[in-house]
C-alpha cells in the first residue's frame, strides 16, 4: 500500500532503526552502519538523511530514553525492551519531539511499525505504533532548574554538566564545551611523512577529490578536511600515505620529541595511532615496543603499521602492561608513552553517544588502574629518559590527580612544561589540556616528565 510518506524518508527511517539495532551487537556504530548499508543498499539521499538522523539519535539518546520511559510508563529501564522497540522508540521521539516531524502521523506510525514487524514481531510493532501516537501528545515537563534546562538544551547528562561545572567553574565555558561537542568535527588526518609530505598529499587530495584541505593548528603533519573525503574509496589511504588521527592525540607522541635511533615503549599501544607516529618522528630509525592487552586491537595496530610499511620498527607484545617491566626489564627505554583506557569524555565530538555511556563510577574505578600503568611504564624509563602520560579525558581525576599521585611517590621524575593548549587544573600547571571549544580538537590531556639522571 502506498502511504502518504516520502519514500526516501521511509527508507532513511528503516536504515536508521536497523543500524541502531545492529550497533547493539557490532561495534563501532559506523561499522554497523556499513553492514546494514550492504544488506539494504539504500539510495544516496536516504543515506544522507539517515546519517543526520542517526547522529541526532546518538547525541540525544539519554533524553530519548527518558521520554520513552515516561510515555510507556516503565518506571525502570528501556534496557528491558525488545531491541527493535527500543531503537524504533528512540527514532520516533527524535523525529516527533525534537525535529517536529512528520506531517502525516498515521503514515509515519505505520511505516515505523512495519520496520519493527519485519525485524521483530507483530506484537512489538503494535507497541511502537501505539507509542508513536502517544508521543505526538507528549508535553515535555518544565525544567526543574538551570542544570535541567542545560541538559535538555544541549543534550548532555546532568551529572556530566555538574562535574564539568565543578571543575571549570564557569557556566558559559561549559555551554561552549557542550556546543562544541554537538558540532561534527572536521576529519583530521596525519600524513605519513615517511612516504610523502603534507604539501604533496594536500595538493593530491584537493585535486583528486575536490575537497578543502586545511593545515593542522599545532602540527605540520596534520591536515584537516572539513568534509567530503571518501575514505573507503581513497587509494592514498590504502597505500598508507595517511591515517585518521585527531590532532590532540597526535600531540602526545610529538611532545615526547623522540630522536632517530631511540627505543620507545608504548604501553597501551593499540590500535597504533601513537606508535606509528613515534616511528615517523624517529624518521623510521629506531624501535617502538608496542604493548597492549587486547588481541583484536593489536591486530589493527599490525595492519596499520603494515599499511604504512613500518612494521619492522615495531615489536609487539600482547600482555598486561602492568607486567611489562618484569618481563622486558627496567631502565632501558629512552621514552615511554602511557596512554591508558579512560572515560574518553574528550572524544564526544567524534562519538556523540559516548556522553551517555560514561559513568560516574568510572571516575573512581579508572584512576587507580591508570596509576598502576603509569608506575609500570616509569620503571622502564632509562635515566635521562622521557615519560609521557596522556588521556582523552578532561577530568582531573584521570589526569592531573594521577600525575600528582605518581610524582609524590617518585621524586626521580620531574614535570617538563608543555606550552601547548591550556595549562593544567588543580595546581598542576605544566601539563597540556586541549578542549573542543577552545582548540578545535578532541578533549585531551598530556603530561611530560623526565627521569633525572
Ligand atoms: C586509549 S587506548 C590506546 C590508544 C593508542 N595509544 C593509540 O594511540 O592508538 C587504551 C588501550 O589500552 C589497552 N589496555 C587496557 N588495559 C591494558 C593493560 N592492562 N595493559 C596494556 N594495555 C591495556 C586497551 O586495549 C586499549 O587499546
Amino acid at each position: 500500500m502506498r502511504r502518504n510518506i516520502d519514500e526516501t524518508y521511509a527508507e532513511a527511517l528503516e536504515f536508521t532503526v536497523r543500524t541502531l539495532v545492529m550497533a547493539e551487537r557490532v561495534k563501532p556504530t559506523q561499522y554497523a552502519r556499513r553492514l546494514v548499508a550492504k544488506e539494504m543498499n539504500p539510495s544516496r539521499r536516504a543515506r544522507s538523511i539517515s546519517a543526520g538522523m542517526l547522529y541526532n539519535v546518538l547525541t540525544r539518546r539519554g533524553l530519548l530514553d527518558e521520554i520513552t520511559e515516561d510515555v510507556l510508563d516503565i518506571a525502570d529501564d528501556v534496557k528491558d525492551l525488545d531491541p527493535w522497540v527500543r531503537n524504533a522508540c528512540r527514532v520516533v521521539v527524535n523525529e516527533i519531539v525534537f525535529e517536529r516531524l512528520p506531517t502525516d502521523l498515521k503514515a509515519f506510525a505505520e511505516t515505523v511499525a512495519d520496520i519493527v514487524a519485519e525485524g521483530s514481531n507483530p506484537g512489538a510493532a503494535a507497541i511502537v505504533k501505539g507509542f508513536t501516537f502517544d508521543v505526538a501528545d507528549y508535553e515535555p515537563p518544565e525544567p526543574e532548574d538551570e542544570i535541567d534546562r542545560l541538559k535538555w538544551e544541549y543534550y548532555h547528562p546532568r551529572w556530566l554538566i555538574e562535574t564539568w561545572l565543578n571543575w571549570f567553574g564557569d557556566v558559559n565555558e561549559v555551554i561552549e564545551l557542550m556546543k562544541a561537542n554537538n558540532r561534527r568535527p572536521p576529519l583530521c588526518i596525519r600524513v605519513n611523512t615517511l612516504k610523502t609530505t603534507p604539501e604533496e598529499l594536500a595538493e593530491r587530495l584537493q585535486e583528486k577529490y575536490g575537497v578543502d584541505v586545511q593545515k593542522g593548528v599545532f602540527l605540520d603533519e596534520i591536515l584537516r578536511i572539513p568534509e567530503g573525503l571518501p575514505i573507503g574509496e581513497c587509494e592514498e589511504y590504502e597505500r598508507g600515505l595517511f591515517i585518521i588521527q585527531d590532532e590532540a592525540a597526535a600531540l602526545a607522541s610529538a611532545v615526547m620529541e623522540p630522536e632517530p635511533g631511540w627505543t620507545i615503549v608504548d604501553l597501551c599501544a593499540a590500535p597504533g595511532g601513537k606508535t606509528t607516529h613515534l616511528v615517523q618522528l624517529m624518521e623510521g630509525e629506531g624501535k617502538v615496543i608496542a604493548i597492549d592487552i587486547d588481541p583484536v586491537r593489536m591486530n589493527r595496530l599490525k595492519k596499520l603499521a603494515d599499511r604504512m610499511e613500518i612494521l619492522d620498527n615495531i615489536e609487539t607484545h600482547l600482555m598486561d602492561g602492568r607486567k611489562a617491566p618484569d618481563e622486558l626489564g627496567e631502565g632501558f627505554a629512552d621514552g615511554v608513552l602511557v596512554d591508558p583506557p579512560c572515560s574518553a569524555d574528550g572524544t564526544i565530538p567524534k562519538n556523540p553517544e559516548r556522553r551517555w555511556r560514561i559513568t560516574k563510577d568510572e571516575l573512581e574505578r579508572l584512576p587507580p588502574f591508570q596509576l598502576e600503568l603509569l608506575e609500570a611504564g616509569a620503571r622502564m624509563v632509562a635515566p635521562g629518559g622521557v615519560l609521557v602520560y596522556s588521556t582523552c579525558s578532561m577530568f582531573p581525576e584521570e589526569d592531573e590527580h594521577v600525575v600528582k599521585r605518581f610524582l609524590d611517590e617518585h621524586p626521580e621524575f620531574e614535570l617538563v612544561n608543555i606550552d601547548i593548549g591550556d595549562p593544567g587544573l588543580d595546581g598542576t600547571q605544566e601539563v597540556a589540556r586541549l578542549y573542543p571549544h577552545k582548540h578545535d580538537t578532541c578533549g585531551f590531556f598530556i603530561a611530560k616528565m623526565v627521569k633525572v639522571e
